[in-house]
Order: C-alpha cells, then structure tokens, then sequence
C-alpha cells in the first residue's frame, strides 16, 4: 500500500498538474479534473488494484487468468500487455523530468538561486534542457538508480523512503504555501485555480483532465495492477484506494496554491508549459530566509517522489519478463532500460535539437504525453471497467472489495459512469458533440 502511494504522488502533482492547469486556464480545468478523479479515477484505481490481487501475475497473465475464469477469450491479456507497454513509454520521459528535479538538488544545494532574477532563474532552466548532453546524462542518472533498485527487488527501504518523503514533502510544500501568501499575489493565485471560468477551456481539455486522472493516479501504466498481485487478501480496497485518491489529490493542490502566486506576483505566464515549477519555485527558494536549505531539501523529495513512481513503471515490465521468460531479474532490467533510455533520447531532443520538429503542433515529448495519457490510458480504463463491471462475475468483486454499500457505489460507478464519461469525453475530443 505504501508503495502504491509512492506510485501514485510523484511529478504528475508537482510538476505536471500546475502546468497543464495553467494551460488551460485554471479554475474550470481543477473542477473537471476533481469531477474525472472522483467519477472515474478513483473506481477504476480499484478495479486495476482488484485485477492485479486477484490475478497474482504480471499484468498480461492476471488478465488471462481472470478471463479464462470468467469463460471470455485470454485475448484480454492484451489489455495487461497494453498496461506494460504504457509503463514503458510513460518512463521514458518521466525520466527526463526526474533528471530536471535532481539536476536542480545541485543548483539549489549550490545557492544558484539566491536572490536571482526571474529572467536568471528562467536562463538556468533553459541552458539545463537546451543542452541534449547535461539532459541526458541526468535522466540516465535517474534511470540507472531506478533500474539497480528494481534489480534488487527492494521492497523494505522503498516502504521506508515513502513514510519519510511523504510528509516531508507536504510539509515543504505547505512552507512554500506560507511564502506565497507574503507574494501580495495569493489570493490572485487562489481564485485564479479555485473561480471556474468555463470560456477559458480550449476543445482539449476535457481529455487533458481526463488523461491526468488517469497519469496521476498511475492508471493503466502496468504499476498499480503489479502492485495489487503484492497485496495481502487482509487489506481493504477501498480504505487504500480512498486513501491514495485524497493524498494525490491534495498533493497537488497545495501545489498549485504554491505555484500560481508566485507566477502572478513576477509576471510569470501561467501557461508557459513543462518548465513551470522550474523556473517559479527557485524565485522563492531564492527570496525565502534558509531557502537554500528548503530548495535543496525539497528538489530531494521532489526526486524521491520521482524515483518511486518511476520503480513502478519498470517493474510491471522486469516481473514480466522474468516471471514468463525465466529471465533473470538483472536481464531483464538492463534490457527493459536500455529501450526506455533510447526512446528517452526522443524526449531530451524535444527541447533542444528538435525543438522544431513537430508533428501535430507537437514536440516528441509532447505526442507520447498526448498518446498516452490522453488515449491509450483511457482506452484501457475503459478496458478494465468492462471487464470488472461486466465481465467478472459480481461473486469474484464482491469477495475483493468487500459486501456493502461502498461495493454497490463502486459497482454502479464502474458499470455505467465510468466507461460513459469516458465514451463521452472521448467523442467530445474528436469533435463528435460539436
Ligand atoms: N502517478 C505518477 C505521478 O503522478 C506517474 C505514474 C503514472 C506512475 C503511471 C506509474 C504509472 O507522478
Ligand atoms: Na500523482
């Protein structure tokens, strides 16, 4: 349970949350991505975590199992295998994110930011990622600790690292709350996220809603059905995942609370994109008494954070391959991460060398964010709640959720709301609704 926490509170809240809020205007994008969260994310955390128990494999081989018990054909593995692949393609360019945070443990530690400017701050941001070589030798970085952890099948110290990273983090967090409300700015930044204004959508941003309650959740990427085969029949579903979904959640609240006012008070644009928290929040490490200190501390946990989500998007990957093709735990993890440090080669080029390239308007980061989260990740959503919803029999759900009448909610929302909000918002993206 602790690592799935770890799984689901990483980058998504931090770094990704404020961004795509700013881009999409703020208020009216919080509320459709609370509304996502409660509606679909949180009953389909479930039905993902029950899938994994029940099936006690890898993905692929728990979807097999469970069908075959079901009477429907083992071609629904393919939704495990779909689960195994996200995971992949979701590291490699999670860890591109994951080298910015511990790039900037050294630029913190090093009193980079101390009284700079935001044009300073702004110029440190863009030498980092416009240099494809500095880029990729901290995302190799990031991906070489998680490969070597995931090898040697750590589960005590990942347990421990998230019972101190956690609160560590929301009580740094919760500091820089403290400071944005000196910036004269807070409540600009309050209602700036909290005062929906619907005109400021664009036609995305359902599905960019959509698509991050799934990525912040760690939906659909493999982790969380792996995870589920590790957890213990005694262990209530409903208490883990309910608590997951509100400690996600306020994590990147309070996160958007620290962000957005220190955005207003230095004439930062809301919208600037995937840089957001790297260029605002050393404004504040730099202006704060001991800021050096709780920069360097926070980028730390900030990594930490990073570094237990990414574990969970390698491992659905190495407990298949070594569970089914008897490879050893070392093979397979080096095998798995030499593709994902290849393809993350495509990521650290989107900001500099093929900063220019685009398909669609889009840079490379920018198309397997999109591909991911916006489609593949909903689709099998949609997947997984079919198959718990109608497919399984409600003896089997039963037995895992647990008689009453959070399982009589569960089983309405996973039959009928889930796979319609997504139908929907899936038509609305194509133009459909108009
Ligand atoms: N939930 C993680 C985050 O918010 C990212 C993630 C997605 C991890 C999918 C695992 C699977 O940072
Ligand atoms: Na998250």
């Amino acid at each position: 349970m602790l690592a799935a926490t770890g799984s689901a509170v990483g980058l998504g809240n931090i770094w990704k949350f404020p961004y795509i809020t700013g881009e999409n205007g703020g208020g009216a994008f919080v509320l459709l991505y609370l509304g996502c969260i409660a509606l679909i994310g949180i009953p389909l955390l479930m039905a993902e975590i029950l899938i994994g128990r029940r099936g006690k494999q890898s993905p692929p081989d728990a979807m097999k199992t469970l069908a075959i018990e079901a009477g429907v054909s083992p071609r629904w593995q393919l939704v495990g295998w779909v689960g195994v692949i996200t995971g992949f393609v979701l590291l490699s360019f999670y860890l591109v994110v994951a080298g910015w945070a511990l790039a900037y443990v050294f630029n913190a530690g090093g009193g980079a930011f101390a009284g700079a400017s935001s044009d300073r701050i702004g110029g440190l941001f863009g030498s980092l990622v416009g240099d494809p070589l500095a880029s990729t030798l901290w995302g190799t970085l990031v991906l070489a600790i998680t490969t070597t952890i995931v090898i040697k099948g750590v589960k005590q110290g990942l347990e421990r690292a998230v019972t101190i990273m956690m609160p560590g983090l929301l009580l740094i967090l919760l500091i820089l709350v403290g400071y944005s409300m000196t910036t004269g700015q807070f409540v600009h930044g309050f209602e700036f996220m909290f005062s929906p204004d619907f005109s400021k959508l664009n036609g995305s941003s359902v599905l960019v809603a959509l698509g991050h309650a799934f990525f912040t959740l760690s939906i659909a990427g493999g982790g969380m059905m792996t995870y589920g085969s590790y957890l213990p029949k005694r262990v209530s579903l409903g208490k883990t995942v309910l608590t997951i979904g509100l400690l996600d959640t306020l994590v990147a609240l309070i996160a958007g609370l620290a962000i957005f006012p220190i955005v207003f008070a230095n004439g930062l644009e809301p919208g600037a994109g995937p840089g957001l928290i790297f260029v605002t929040l050393p404004l504040a490490f730099g202006q704060m008494p001991l800021g050096q200190l709780v920069g360097t501390l926070f980028f730390i946990m900030l990594s930490f954070a990073a570094l237990t989500s990414a574990i969970s998007l390698l491992e659905p990957a190495v407990s298949w391959l070594t569970e089914k093709r008897g490879l050893s735990r070392l093979k397979a993890g080096v095998l798995t991460s030499a593709g994902i440090w290849l393809l993350s080669l495509g990521s650290v080029f989107s900001f500099n060398i093929w900063e220019e390239h685009k398909l669609f308007g889009k840079t490379f980061f920018d198309v397997l964010d999109y591909l991911t989260s916006g489609w593949i990740m909903p689709l099998s959503g949609l997947a997984m709640a079919i198959f718990t919803g109608w497919i399984m029999s409600r003896a089997a759900t039963r037995d895992e959720v647990g008689d009453g009448l959070g399982y009589r909610v569960w089983l309405f929302l996973i039959r009928y709301a889930v796979p319609v909000g997504i139908l929907v918002i899936f038509l609305n993206a194509i133009g459909v609704l108009g």
